[in-house]
């Protein structure tokens, strides 16, 4: 089996292209041109050394000019500019990487007439996170509360559109906030780890942070891309939540971080106004029902979540 991966670069690329090639699968990878090195997270991976290939989202001839030389089994589409406060500043660009990115993508792999099946890479940012509508399921309405959400929606509703109009097997797996070593540094969890390690050491006195109040479903990122892969063996192409169940505020994950080193959080803690988003998505708690039929369960939970990244940054 041959899969090729967009986002490769990314902390669910890394963790997925392990994840196949211990499968067995030839795997390739989507790599942007970067004046500075963008590969930390796949350096290590040597058996992809030979198969990564330029390309970008927005460049509908790379896609198509990648996709005609690799011929792959499967695509998982991770690739987007994937930060909501960032889509703030950059929306035009995030529409067309995140939403217009996968029309480029659908629209290739159906001119080269290709039988591959896709996973698409949807979120919880799709949801409104008004708390009267948790636990947030399949069913849940969508409501996009940024400019990333609502890319990431057109390319959700364009892949439901190509399924149904074409016959082409594409899953779209809406997954809630999933975190790990990998992740980037200023993704809320990581930002906190780093910072708490990083006051350990000396080499920091605080953290800014924005909306303490907000609430999110976090698990942990290895368990949620093997989910990415059951979805593509099914027999046929479905959506799927892919969540833990439970949530927690960003101010718990501050207090559970501090305290696995035995600090008070409240003095180091700063909220600051630059961090506070326009609009927010309140309260996310994914109920990932339909993924527990296919054989998919969470297994690491907050706390452990918490206890590892601390640990990896305090490395
Ligand atoms: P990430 O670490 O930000 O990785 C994003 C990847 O996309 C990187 O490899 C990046 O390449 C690549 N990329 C960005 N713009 C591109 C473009 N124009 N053309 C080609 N590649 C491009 O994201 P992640 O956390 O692994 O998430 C993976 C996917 O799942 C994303 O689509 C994200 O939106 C979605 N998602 C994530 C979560 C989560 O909680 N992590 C939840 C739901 C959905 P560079 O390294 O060159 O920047
Ligand atoms: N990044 C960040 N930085 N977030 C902060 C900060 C801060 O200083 N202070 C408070 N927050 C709050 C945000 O307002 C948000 O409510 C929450 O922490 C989580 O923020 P992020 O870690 O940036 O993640 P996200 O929930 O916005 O988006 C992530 O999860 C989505 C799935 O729900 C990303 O991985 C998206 O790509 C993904 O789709």
């Amino acid at each position: 089996m041959k899969a090729l991966i967009l986002g490769i670069t990314g902390m669910d690329g890394s963790y997925l292209a392990e994840q196949l090639l211990k499968k067995g699968y030839e795997v390739h990878g989507l790599v942007r041109r970067s004046a500075t090195w963008n590969r930390s997270n796949i350096d290590h991976i040597s058996e992809i050394y030979n198969n990564l290939h330029y390309g970008d989202m927005t460049d509908f001839v790379s896609i198509v000019s990648v996709l005609k030389k690799v011929q792959p089994d499967e695509i998982y589409n991770l690739a987007a500019q994937s930060h909501v406060q960032v889509s703030w500043e950059i929306p035009a660009y995030t529409a067309q990487t995140t939403g217009f990115g996968v029309l480029n993508l659908l629209e290739a792999v159906r001119i080269l007439g290709l039988k591959t099946k896709i996973y698409q890479a949807s979120t919880s940012e799709m949801f409104s996170g008004d708390p009267k509508e948790a636990p947030q399921n399949e069913l849940t309405p969508f409501n996009p509360q940024s400019p990333y959400g609502l890319a990431k929606l057109y390319a959700h509703e364009i892949c439901g559109i190509y399924r149904k109009a074409f016959g082409m097997f594409i899953c779209c797996g809406i997954l809630f906030n999933h975190e790990g070593e990998r992740r980037g540094e200023n993704f809320i969890t990581r930002k906190i780890t780093k910072g708490v390690a990083n006051i350990v050491k000396g080499k920091q006195d605080k953290i800014e942070l924005g909306n303490l109040a907000a609430k999110r479903d976090w698990g942990y990122a290895p368990e949620f891309t093997e989910a990415m892969w059951l979805m593509l063996q099914q027999d046929k192409p479905d959506d799927y939540v892919i969540a833990t169940g439970e949530t927690h505020s960003v101010k718990e994950f501050a207090e559970q971080a501090f305290k696995e080193v035995n600090l008070d959080w409240k003095k180091y803690v700063r909220v600051k106004e630059k961090y506070i988003r326009p609009l927010e998505v309140n309260l996310l708690q994914g109920d990932a029902t339909k993924a527990k039929k296919i054989g998919w369960e969470p297994k690491t939970k907050f706390k452990e979540l918490v206890k590892l990244m601390v640990k990896h940054d305090l490395k």
